[in-house]
């Protein structure tokens, strides 16, 4: 693998208990919290179980601190941030929020999770909008095309993931955004996979949402996510859920009305309109902490040590026989995520589910993906050659004995 010091991994390594047990290539899917992010987790957690209401403060104070430092991360607004549970909370807030007219579209790629898939869906099924599908394709000018070519005059909104969780693929997100915005057509890009991988910019992609979480590539804690709402929608995303938080007015909260006749809902202008009612908030508290934390290393150099990584294991992967890497080699079109599948040495196809789960029974853990039918293996900022290594030597096991049965 090529040298891409720049940080100590070996000390990454060890404030990662995960790591003494098994080898960890599922960042994709929940990332691991480092020792000294989750003692600041606890310690707020624990304050504010402990202390209730006379807690809340301190820990609301860490919770804005956090979201400033996302917002910094992200290059946009604290006020243009929602923080909500998850990354799929954004995709819901977004298409339940949307004034959706008969007849509009919205356009899905191929590869969305059920995050994505789900929601549209459920709208779909309530009657609000059609859902048209686009492919992606390895060659992103290809899924520019398909792109364009799928849109229509009754599209109202596009969405798709930065990072497809099946392929590893990256989408030329701002291509993609610019050729939608041609149109008037809204975006919403899914970040679940791409914030924490490489630079993620809302404005500068020309996104008009941008929804993500803080417990995969960020390595936070579950159950956080956010929502991006460029300020200009603001107005007229309307939040599905309101309660206390939502609304500002101040007759309404003291009860001073006598039906709601001439009185406007005063929404709260920034994105925390969306947040309503009591909510666990020390689990944002360490989610600024886990960003400081990988800040600590050094993007640049983590995201250069995860593009060395995966190209590593790409090429490591191919040798293998039988392999098909399903990820593109260059880094633009790519990142940590690699997917691959195999077939045995009469050419039969191996299933993913069944070799995922034999190779978590060897302690190798990673996601099984459908289509294409194979596995999906994360590149972090702690993985290094001998989790490659581990990982290459137990599927050449596979291969060269059972596969081959
Ligand atoms: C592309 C993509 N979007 C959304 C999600 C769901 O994220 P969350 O669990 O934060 O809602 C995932 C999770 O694997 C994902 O890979």
């Amino acid at each position: 693998m090529q040298a891409t010091t720049g940080y100590d991994v070996a000390a990454a390594r060890a404030a990662l208990p995960a790591l003494r047990d098994v080898t960890y290539l599922n960042v994709g899917t929940e990332g691991i919290m480092a020792e000294p992010v989750l003692r600041e987790h606890l310690r707020a957690v624990a304050w504010h179980e402990t202390h209730g209401h006379y807690g809340q403060a301190a820990v609301l104070e860490l919770l804005e601190a956090s979201r400033a430092r996302l917002a910094r991360l992200l290059d946009v607004a604290p006020d243009e941030l929602a923080l909500t549970t998850n990354a799929t909370d954004g995709v819901n807030l977004v298409a339940f929020g949307h004034a959706w007219a008969p007849g509009d579209e919205v356009l899905l790629s191929d590869q969305e999770h059920p995050a994505v898939t789900f929601p549209f869906f459920n709208l779909q099924r309530q009657g609000r909008a059609q859902v048209r599908i686009f492919r992606i394709d390895p060659d992103a000018t290809r899924t520019l095309a398909n792109f364009r070519g799928a849109l229509t005059d009754r599209t109202r909104m596009a969405v798709f993931s930065h990072v497809s969780c099946e392929t590893g693929i990256r989408l030329p997100a701002a291509e993609l955004c610019a050729a939608a915005g041609a149109r008037g057509v809204l975006t919403l890009v899914d970040g679940a996979q791409s914030v924490g991988q490489f630079p993620v910019h809302p404005r500068a992609i020309g996104a008009d949402f941008l929804t993500g979480n803080g417990h995969k590539w960020l390595c936070g804690p579950k159950g956080t996510g956010f929502l991006y709402v460029a300020s200009r929608h603001l107005p007229d995303l309307l939040p599905p859920y309101v309660g206390a938080g939502s609304l500002t007015n101040a007759a309404l909260a003291a009860r001073r009305y006598d039906g709601l006749d001439g009185i406007e809902l005063a929404f709260e202008p920034s994105a925390r309109r969306y947040e309503y009612g009591t909510r666990n908030l020390g689990r944002f508290a360490a989610l600024g902490g886990a960003i400081d934390y990988l800040e600590g290393f050094g993007w640049e150099a983590i995201w250069r040590h995860q593009a060395a990584c995966a190209a590593t294991l790409k090429e490591r992967l191919a040798e293998l026989p039988g392999a098909t890497v399903h990820t593109p080699s260059g880094w633009d079109a790519s990142c940590g995520l690699v997917t691959a599948s195999f077939r045995d040495r009469a050419g039969a196809p191996l299933d993913g589910i069944a070799l995922s789960r034999w190779l978590w029974r060897q302690g190798i853990i990673q996601r099984r993906v459908t289509e294409p039918n194979g596995i999906r293996l994360s590149c972090a900022y702690f993985t290094d050659e001998s989790d490659i290594d581990r990982l290459i030597a137990t599927l050449r096991e596979h291969l060269d004995s059972g596969a081959s049965r």
